[in-house]
């Protein structure tokens, strides 16, 4: 059995740092046995473009036991973080300079945003990130700051999957962005609701796990 949390200590700050940033990096999570392991298992294409999503029981019973261990893991972190938190899905997503991003007819991915549902997300990166292959961009500020907003949003327009820094209510000039560089392995967490942006990769391509969780007290509807 694998045991990719350190020590409790560890899971501990995890809760501290998504609570009051949004946002907790953690390198090496994965060691260079697991992501090969991980990589065969999903045996997609290295070049080629897409998500495969997966339910809980596609994991529970999946043959990789680094993928059911992994899982475990995440589990706890997410519940440290908040109790209310439970698994929506896991998207195994390959991106390239060439994909096009679902959601860009709607709404950019590379502005700053915030989701207008609210997930707290673990991006578990199976190829290293650095400023080419678009590194994901975060604030830093605390995710409860615009659950009002949110909300508000929300009322005016359901549909909105994403709420921009081009709309006149979500101002993000004077805040810091900066984003989270680091070798394939490293696991970042974040909640959705602390303003945040996609890089867009010049060259190469992007392998991620994403384990997206929300909460029935956070999820919206009309
Ligand atoms: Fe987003």
């Amino acid at each position: 059995m694998h045991n990719f949390l350190e020590n409790k200590r560890e899971a501990e700050m995890t809760l501290q740092e998504v609570k009051s940033t949004g946002c907790y990096v953690q390198h090496q999570f994965l060691d260079e046995g697991h992501i090969d392991e991980l990589k065969k298992f999903f045996q997609l294409p290295e070049s080629r473009p897409g998500v495969v999503e997966f339910k809980k029981a596609d994991i529970e019973n999946s043959e990789s036991e680094v993928l059911s261990d992994l899982f475990r893991d995440i589990e706890k972190i997410m519940k440290q973080i908040d109790k209310h938190l439970e698994f929506h899905k896991l998207w195994f997503q390959t991106t390239t300079s060439n994909s096009i991003h679902a959601f860009e007819a709607k709404a950019s991915p590379f502005l700053p945003h915030i989701d207008t549902q609210r997930y707290t997300k673990a991006m578990v990166y199976l190829t290293d990130v650095n400023l080419e292959s678009g590194p994901f961009t975060t604030s830093k500020q605390n995710p409860n700051d615009f659950e009002e907003l949110r909300k508000q949003i929300f009322m005016k327009d359901p549909a909105a999957l994403e709420y921009q820094s081009n709309q006149p209510e979500f101002d993000t000039s004077a805040v810091d962005f900066s984003p989270i560089l680091g070798k394939r392995g490293m696991l970042v967490v974040f909640d959705t609701n602390t303003p945040h942006f996609a890089g867009k990769i010049e060259e190469g391509l992007r392998q991620i796990l994403r384990f997206d969780y929300w909460s029935k007290k956070h999820i919206l509807k009309n």
